[in-house]
């Protein structure tokens, strides 16, 4: 295979084929994953909470993510490498452009932000730099102290109408692949239906184009707490490889997730 990238993606969803992606912070996980056929990897600034062990993603620098972006960037060699834009580094446009050069730098092929509307303008600005952009919608963890903890959105109709508007607004600005969390399933779905862009999910029902699991839950390593959207395909499996694989045909074939885990 060659490399993946966002066209790739794009004609996965016009073909219908379900998009697989998983976070990971090192090379040797990289490797793993991206041996496996993972079609993306996402260097999530979950690793404030999966790697140093806070109780959010607030912590976490433009440094970190930029260290471990170059560290997954050693072990892939066929799969997108999405990185995150951590906390208040993308606050104004100016920062935006600053912080997001560093994770290109470091060896992203594309960069994820979390927000609607009030992020039109910088996306534009970012794209107009030949920077590929990836939205974020629904549960977005950088504004937990905002939203009263981490929980479902768009529950309501009128938030859920909301949710698809900005939606397209962040595909009228550019981007390019949009997650969405912790949504209904049937807000999954129309965000899917109304979007071309390819929609990927966490939490988010099994009618997105793809989905995203943070490594640590997919392996069963964050013990204390499985969230119900997750599965821990190393049970099935006894290999972290064998898992991965496991967990792509899962998706491809409609099984992951299932009723269990999605949100109503
Ligand atoms: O930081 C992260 O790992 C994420 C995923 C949960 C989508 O943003």
């Amino acid at each position: 295979m060659s490399k993946i990238t966002t066209a790739t993606l794009l004609k996965m969803k016009q073909q219908g084929q379900k998009i697989s992606t998983i976070t990971a912070y090192d090379a040797s996980f990289a490797k793993l994953f991206d041996q496996a056929g993972i079609h993306a990897i996402l260097i999530g600034d979950s690793l404030g909470m999966v790697l140093q062990g806070h109780d959010d993603t607030l912590p976490v620098s433009i440094e970190d993510m930029a260290y471990h972006t170059h560290c997954v960037s050693k072990g892939v060699k066929e799969t997108l490498i999405i990185s995150d834009m951590p906390f208040m580094s993308y606050a104004t446009k100016e920062q935006s452009f600053e912080n997001a050069a560093k994770l290109m730098q470091s060896g992203a092929n594309m960069v994820k932000m979390e927000g609607g509307s009030w992020l039109v303008e910088t996306i534009k600005g970012l794209i107009e730099r030949g920077i590929p952009v990836c939205g974020h919608l629904g549960l977005t963890p950088q504004s937990v102290h905002l939203l009263g903890g981490f929980r479902i959105q768009g529950r309501e109709e009128s938030q859920a109408l909301d949710m698809i508007k900005q939606a397209k607004e962040l595909e009228e600005a550019g981007v390019q692949l949009l997650v969405l969390e912790c949504i209904p399933n049937k807000l999954g779905q129309a965000i899917t239906q109304a979007v071309t862009i390819p929609t990927i999910g966490i939490g988010a029902g099994q009618h997105t184009d793809g989905q995203i699991l943070v490594m640590h839950d997919a392996l069963g390593i964050s013990c204390s707490y499985m969230p119900k959207f997750s599965r821990n395909f190393l049970i099935d499996t006894g290999d972290i490889k064998k898992a991965i694989e496991l967990y792509i045909s899962e998706v491809s074939e409609g099984h992951f997730p299932g009723p269990e885990h999605i949100f109503k």
